[in-house]
């Protein structure tokens, strides 16, 4: 017989108390005291029996290539890692409005021999079908469930045995064994720890979505994202229709993997050639703007950087950026102004990556340099030229790492001419690429080749 206790600890010091209180009055810390489950099991205190588990010999372990439930998500499988492994549990998380809903339930309709299982605590049964309806795909296997309490959901997903089992959101479901509020730490730890606990054991895979704090981490105890298999992020600007979805961890797979959607009015549409939608397709060349050879996981990606140099208006010139860091924007900038000798300190610099996405390859500083050459200069770059290198700090241009792959695409896509740098032709193989490499040592050289 289980028997169910909850008591209150303190996270810094770990004293009990036997009620919460604002401030530990054993190390006076303030807003420590956490309400936690206790489980009194009376078999378990005394012999453990013959069930518990045995060592075993590594040797004589075997290893199957664990099977896993493709989803006909491509780009979802491939972040993944090739599909969802039985009994593991995925956290998603994002800003509220980036599409996570969608995104899963897109998933869930897309799998019509699956059996889904679809837990929601934030939309009514009416909602979520408006949503399906709106995505437009069958919809003969997915089960929807309205409920918060765990202990129901893990009834019901006993009784149904779905495939898959998506909750929507971890913040929203409560075990009946903590009185906390629905999405405060302990209540958050405690439910997932039971879903965790019933997927391990019926081996159906959980997609938990999760509500992020301000500063963009997942909500709620950090235990989370140590307890889950995979924690995946939705991500992107949502003024721009363009979603990424990316992992920070996935015991699985790669984390350098990611997956691109655009928001349509009809739900989410996988974009697989990224390249094609993140340059803006301009009639006649303008001023200021430069396409970088970008490697996102093990996806080359074209990025559009654009640059706008201007006299300052004011006493202090102004540096603004979107999508890249402002503090390696300001890095080049000295570097231009000391290599080159622009007289950027008097002129307002505005940067911006094109598609809404955030950017952190330094393969893309020398796009950035180009641009705000380009735009300082106000001549433009031949738009069948791009760049991957990144600019060290005394000017000189530094190689970077998969640059073959970078320069397959960039021919693929039709570029006539690559700029790279010097360190980064040793071993390679120049015979098979049509496209024109032109290999650069420092930034002083870039300024006659560009223009
Ligand atoms: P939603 O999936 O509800 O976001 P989250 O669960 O992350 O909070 O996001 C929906 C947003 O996307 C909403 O603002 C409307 C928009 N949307 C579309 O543009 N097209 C669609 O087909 C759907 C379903 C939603
Ligand atoms: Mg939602």
């Amino acid at each position: 017989m289980t028997k169910v206790k909850t008591a209150f600890f303190c996270t810094n010091c770990g004293t009990q108390h036997s009620k919460w209180s604002g401030k530990c009055n054993a190390c006076n810390e303030w807003n420590t005291i956490v309400e936690e489950v206790i489980i009194v099991d009376k078999q378990k205190k005394t012999t453990l029996g013959d069930s518990r588990p045995k060592p075993v010999l590594l040797s004589s372990i075997n290893v199957e290539e664990t099977p896993r439930i493709s989803t006909f998500d491509m780009e979802f499988n491939r972040v993944l890692g090739g599909g969802l492994v039985p009994g593991s549990i995925v956290l998603l998380g994002g800003e509220p409005g980036i599409g996570k809903s969608t995104l899963m339930l897109q998933v869930a309709l897309n799998m019509p021999e699956k059996k889904i299982f679809y837990v929601s605590g934030e939309e009514s049964y009416g909602q979520i079908k408006m949503r399906a309806e709106r995505i437009n795909t069958g919809f003969n296997n997915l089960y929807l469930y309205s409920e918060t309490n765990t202990l129901s959901i893990v009834t019901e997903a006993k009784n149904l045995k779905p495939d898959i089992v998506i909750v929507d959101s971890i913040q929203t479901t409560t075990t009946p064994y903590i009185d906390s509020s629905a999405g405060s730490v302990s209540q958050v730890r405690e439910s997932a720890a039971e879903l965790q606990r019933f997927a391990k054991q019926s081996n159906i895979p959980f997609i938990l979505i999760g509500h992020i704090t301000k500063d963009g981490s997942i909500a709620g105890p950090k235990v989370l994202e140590h307890m889950v298999d995979v924690v995946m992020q939705f991500e992107g600007d949502r003024n721009h229709g363009y979603r990424i979805l990316r992992t920070s961890k996935n015991r699985f797979g790669s984390t350098s993997e990611i997956g691109i959607y655009e928001m349509e009015s009809y739900g989410l549409r996988e974009v697989s050639n990224p390249s094609e939608i993140l340059i803006s397709h301009r009639e006649e060349s303008t001023s200021g703007v430069a396409i970088a050879v970008n490697l996102e996981g093990n996806r080359v990606l074209m990025i559009e950087t654009q640059a706008l140099v201007s006299p300052a208006v004011y006493g202090t010139p102004q540096r603004s950026t979107t999508g890249f860091d402002a503090r390696r924007l300001n890095m080049l900038l000295a570097v231009l102004e000391k290599r080159c000798g622009f007289r950027l300190g008097a002129k307002d610099v505005f940067l911006n990556i094109t598609g809404g996405i955030k950017v952190d390859d330094p393969a893309i500083d020398l796009a950035i340099v180009a641009s705000i050459l380009s735009s300082n200069e106000d001549i433009a770059i031949d738009p069948g030229f791009c760049f991957a290198a990144e600019v060290g700090l005394s000017g000189e241009i530094r190689p970077i790492p998969k640059i073959e792959q970078r320069i397959a695409e960039a021919q693929k896509l039709g570029y006539r001419q690559i700029f790279i740098s010097k360190y980064n032709l040793k071993g390679l193989n120049q015979q098979s690429s049509t496209i024109r490499i032109k290999a650069l040592s420092r930034i002083e050289d870039m300024l006659s080749e560009i223009f």
